[in-house]
């Protein structure tokens, strides 16, 4: 099986998007991959978070995933600051990389020029995700396009350090999946749904009660012309629609097209196979937060696996390093 991993950051609410374009990806794949999930706290911390709702927030994304299918007991599921390893290794890795590599890298820069407290830390943000990847033996790391640099620099670091003190760490393959759905943002469907635009109406929550999913499709931007066509360059809003209707329903969406002549009754079979296929990781959702005891076991269950591997892996670095065991 392929050693997979996945960074998700506990910020922000995650929407129809992160479901569609991967957690159910994820879902799927946990029973043909050796996948590892973490969630990625300290990356977080980046930027400053207010502590109750970071803590908050890294719960709620644990129930939802749990929520959604992934069994902890079939993959490895855990918090990033809960396996010390990860901030350890990060500082070897800034040791690893070139001041002027991390410079390069275009998240940084977007990053740094949108907030005034620019961090130490989100500058070596890098490092600390090419420690993760690497602390596995990750074989492929599933993103989108905006984190190709990131896994380059994974690569990188993975091969210089194997060069300058023996083999020590799997070099990682970039593996950018298919793109399942391009979800856009409801009210202004050119650009895609997100958790860091402030667009309420656009994004549909994952946890979003049945009423305010159905009103959000209700609002949702169409096109000029009464015609229902599959044509996102002509038609962005309506060909959401149906993308999004053929992702919930597992049809095509140019199919799809040709069951409608007008808007209205598109946008409420949308909201309804959205509504339905949220249903069951709903229902579970509000069985976790119920038992908030079962997401602390999950947790410590998933930490402990995730020590395990990480422990070797950081028995390995120390001795090619020079640095005593502990
Ligand atoms: N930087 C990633 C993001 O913003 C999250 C992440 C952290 C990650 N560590 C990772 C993704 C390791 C893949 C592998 O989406």
């Amino acid at each position: 099986m392929t050693r997979v991993f996945s960074g998700i950051q506990p910020t922000g609410e995650l929407h129809l998007g992160n479901y569609l374009g991967a957690i159910r990806r994820w879902v799927d794949a946990q029973h043909t991959d050796d996948a590892i999930h973490c969630v990625v706290d300290l990356h977080a911390i980046t930027v400053p978070q207010d502590p109750a709702s970071l803590r908050a927030k890294t719960i709620e994304v644990t129930q939802v995933l749990v929520s959604a299918g992934l069994d902890p007991d079939v993959c490895t599921l855990f918090v990033q600051s809960q396996v010390a390893e990860h901030a350890e290794l990060s500082w070897i890795m800034e040791c690893t990389a070139a001041f002027g590599e991390l410079r390069r890298m275009t998240q940084f820069k977007d990053k740094s020029d949108r907030t005034d407290f620019v961090s130490a830390g989100l500058f070596t943000y890098p490092a600390l995700q090419a420690a993760d990847i690497l602390l596995y033996d990750t074989e492929k790391v599933p993103v989108g396009d905006d984190q190709r640099q990131h896994i380059e620099l994974a690569r990188d670091l993975a091969t210089r350090f194997n060069h300058r003190y023996g083999d020590t760490f799997v070099v990682p393959a970039h593996d950018i999946p298919p793109v399942a759905a391009r979800v856009m943002d409801l009210q202004a469907p050119e650009r895609k749904m997100s958790k860091s635009v402030d667009s309420p109406q656009g994004t549909v929550l994952v946890l979003d009660e049945p009423a305010v999913i159905e009103r959000k499709f209700k609002r949702a931007v169409t096109d000029s012309g009464g015609e229902v066509r599959y044509d996102p360059e002509a038609k962005p809003g309506v060909s959401n629609l149906l993308s999004i209707l053929a992702a919930a329903t597992g049809g095509d969406p140019e199919a799809l097209a040709g069951g409608y002549s007008r808007y209205g009754p598109l946008k409420a079979d949308t909201a309804e196979a959205v509504v339905e296929m949220l249903r069951p990781l709903q229902a579970r959702f509000a069985e976790l937060a119920a038992d908030p005891g079962e997401t602390d076991r999950i947790l410590r269950v998933g930490a402990d696996k995730a020590r395990k591997m990480a422990g070797a892996t950081m028995v390995r670095v120390r001795d090619r390093l020079g640095l005593p065991a502990i």
